[in-house]
């Protein structure tokens, strides 16, 4: 068999791409399954985003744009920042790139020399460690108390810090547990970028999923110190339905773009052509699908904490942002079904997909595993149905 290099076989592929990949694959196999597992919007892309693509097509866009992106997009980019988080930036600080995920790859890279450790808040979304590692750097988790919604604190980011910290990751509204940080927060984090001398990397993808009062700020909003020391993440995947047509975006000061841009031309080039104009009429259109699709994920929120209440041995964690819901299990660990005992998040997540054809994601791969994670950006029919097959899966539990 073939090696492969040390530095690749280092890296674990993604639990939820797996966990959807299972559920799916079941579903082709003709197999009733209810996915709670999946990172995606159930809407489809708006249809003067898509006009404009086709539009794009028609107008024979389809050569290369420059690596960066198209001028034009950049420009959206700078436009949007400004009018939704209050942040002045310049073309030459935007970077386009194959999904936030791209995005994120890149910012490491710009960052991290080998060694370094950047503090990532716990329980987290499953690629952070695994990106860090591939540019050489050590995920250091910095897990945040239940009892605070699993938010990092300020000074628990202080207890971590230490002489090789480089950077701390921030994401909010965070998957997987749905909490926003305040502007107070982000103030004493801040602080600690100046501090200590750290750069933030500040994953902004959810930015417009959020519920009940919250706000969403910008850490580098924050003061003109911050934005210095913060690489913004954000794209189109989440807000506008838009997963796979992969665009996302760093906005960053202009040495770091610069150096992203050199790294980028000789790796992906640029993204797209035409998913690139889609993504300006998606930027500068209306926003009128966006804000229904919030309104809906209001209330499918609503509805999944109400049933996991509802349901004996299950509670959670009550989001502020994104569309997820981290489910406390614990309580039924010791049980089992078939002679198989539960006594971890994936082991509840297998049975659970097993004898009730309902796919989660376990918290293990977050780092938390007394809870699994539901997406609730399913329609609500989904949600009744899944949720009674959960309820007469934990009742046959003993
Ligand atoms: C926190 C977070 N950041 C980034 C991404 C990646 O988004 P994209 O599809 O734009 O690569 C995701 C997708 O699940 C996410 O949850």
């Amino acid at each position: 068999m073939m090696k492969v290099s040390s530095r690749l076989a280092a890296i674990q592929g993604s639990v939820t791409l797996a966990i959807d990949a299972k559920a799916k694959a079941m579903k082709a196999a003709g197999i009733d399954v209810i996915g709670f597992g999946a990172g995606e919007p159930d809407f489809n892309t708006p249809a003067h985003i898509c006009q404009a693509a086709k539009d794009a097509l028609d107008q024979g866009k389809t050569r290369y744009t420059p690596a960066a992106g198209e001028p034009a997009l950049r420009k959206a980019i700078c436009s949007k920042l400004l009018r939704d988080n209050g942040l002045s930036y310049t073309p030459d600080q935007i970077v386009v790139n194959n999904g936030a995920k791209h995005s994120l790859f890149n910012a490491f890279q710009a960052l991290l020399e080998p060694g370094d450790e950047v503090l990532v808040p716990s329980p987290y979304w499953v690629s952070y460690p695994e990106l860090i590692k591939m540019a050489g750097g050590i995920p250091v988790a910095v897990m945040g108390d239940p009892e605070n919604g699993f938010k990092t604190t300020a000074l628990q980011f202080r207890n971590a810090i230490t002489p090789k910290t480089r950077a701390i990751v921030l994401n909010s509204p965070n998957n997987p547990n749905g909490y926003v940080y305040t502007r107070g927060e982000l103030e004493q984090i801040a602080q600690l970028l100046e501090d200590f001398d750290l750069y933030c990397v500040s994953d902004e993808i959810y930015e417009f999923l959020v519920y009940e009062g919250a706000e969403h700020i910008s850490i580098a909003s924050i003061s003109p110190q911050a934005k210095e020391r913060t690489i913004v993440i954000n794209g189109m995947s989440k807000a506008y339905a838009m997963t796979g047509w992969r665009i996302g975006y760093t906005a960053s000061p202009t040495n770091v773009a610069k150096a992203m841009t050199a790294f980028q031309s000789h790796s992906t080039s640029n993204v797209n052509s035409i998913a690139q104009y889609a993504a300006i009429a998606a930027l500068s259109g209306p926003d009128l699908e966006l804000r229904s699709m919030v309104a809906e994920f209001a209330k499918r929120r609503e509805c999944v904490c109400k049933l996991i209440e509802e349901t004996p041995g299950l509670s959670c964690i009550k989001p502020m942002g994104a569309f997820y819901v981290m489910m406390n299990v614990s309580s039924l660990f010791g049980k089992g079904i078939d002679g198989r005992v539960i006594d971890g998040s994936t082991a509840f997540t297998e049975l659970l997909l097993e004898h009730a054809k309902v796919a989660v994601v376990p918290g293990i791969g977050f780092g938390a595993d007394a809870f699994v994670r539901l997406s609730y950006a399913v329609s609500m029919e989904t949600l009744q149905e899944g949720f009674r097959r959960i309820r007469s899966f934990v009742e046959r539990l003993a």
